[in-house]
C-alpha cells in the first residue's frame, strides 16, 4: 500500500466526521483533498445536509468550487464546528509541523476559529521529537526576508529559501517561505513564542495544542487517536 492510498484511507475516514448543519474548515494538502471530495460525495449523495465550508487555501477553495461545495466566509460564520486538515509531522503531545504546501498561515486561522480540528495523517508523519524528519516553514514578507533568514540562523537553523519552478515560491498572500531546519527541536512552544516576536515573519508552520484528534493511517489499518 502506497503513501497516498493511506492518505486517502485517513482523509476520508475523517470526512466522516462532518454532521449536517456544520460549519466545516476544509484544510490543504494530498491528505486534505480525500476528506474535501469525500465530503462533497456525501453532500450530492444527501446524507449531509446544510453544510458551509472555509476552505484554508486557494488551492482548496478552487477544489471546493469545482466539488459543488457550498463556501462562507469567517465574516459569516466566526465559528467553525469542525476542521479536516493534514500535517507533515505529529508528535505525541499532537504538537505539529504543518506548512508544506505553504498554507500554513490560513490554516492557522481557520484551525484557530474550529471547535475541532481534526488532523488526516498516514502513519509516516507520527514523531517522537518535531523537526526529525521536517523542516519548520516560515513564512516572511519580502521586505527584508534575508534578515528573518539570518535569525533563523542565530537560532540554530539552517533555512533555505523555498523555489517553486526556478522561481521563489509565493504564498497565497505573496509571502515568502523559508523553510527553517532546526533538526529535533526540544521545546517547540518556546520555539512557537520566539518566531512569533520577530517582526517579518508572518506565521510559522508549529501548531501547538492546537489538536486532540489525529486519524492515521497504516499498513495494519486505520487508528482514530485522541487525547
Ligand atoms: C499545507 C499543509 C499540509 O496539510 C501538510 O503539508 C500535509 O500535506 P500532505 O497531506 O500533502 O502530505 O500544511 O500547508
Amino acid at each position: 500500500m502506497n503513501s497516498t492510498t493511506l492518505k486517502r484511507q485517513a482523509g476520508e475516514y475523517a470526512a466522516g466526521f462532518v454532521e449536517s448543519g456544520m460549519t466545516v474548515g476544509l484544510g490543504s494538502g494530498s491528505t486534505a483533498i480525500f476528506a474535501t471530495r469525500r465530503i462533497a460525495q456525501r453532500i450530492h449523495s444527501g446524507a449531509l445536509t446544510d453544510i458551509v465550508a472555509i476552505p484554508s487555501s486557494l488551492a482548496t477553495e478552487a477544489a471546493a468550487k469545482e466539488l459543488g461545495i457550498p463556501l462562507t466566509t469567517l465574516a459569516e460564520h466566526p465559528r467553525i464546528d469542525i476542521t479536516i486538515d493534514g500535517a507533515d509531522e505529529v508528535d505525541p503531545d499532537f504538537n505539529l509541523i504543518k506548512g508544506g504546501g505553504g498554507a500554513h498561515l490560513r490554516e492557522k486561522i481557520v484551525a484557530q476559529a474550529s471547535e475541532r480540528l481534526v488532523i488526516a495523517v498516514d502513519d509516516s508523519k507520527l514523531v517522537d521529537q518535531l523537526g526529525t524528519s521536517w523542516a519548520v516553514p516560515v513564512e516572511v514578507i519580502p521586505f527584508g526576508w534575508e534578515s528573518q533568514a539570518a535569525y533563523l540562523q542565530s537560532l540554530g537553523a539552517n533555512p533555505m529559501l523555498r523555489i517553486d519552478g526556478g522561481a521563489p515560491f509565493s504564498t497565497d498572500q505573496g509571502n515568502l517561505i523559508l523553510d527553517a531546519d532546526f533538526g529535533p527541536i526540544a521545546d517547540a512552544a518556546a520555539l512557537d513564542q520566539t518566531l512569533k516576536s520577530r517582526a517579518g515573519i508572518v506565521e510559522h508552520g508549529l501548531f501547538i495544542g492546537m489538536t486532540r484528534d489525529v486519524v492515521a493511517a497504516g499498513l495494519d489499518g486505520i487508528q482514530h487517536l485522541r487525547r
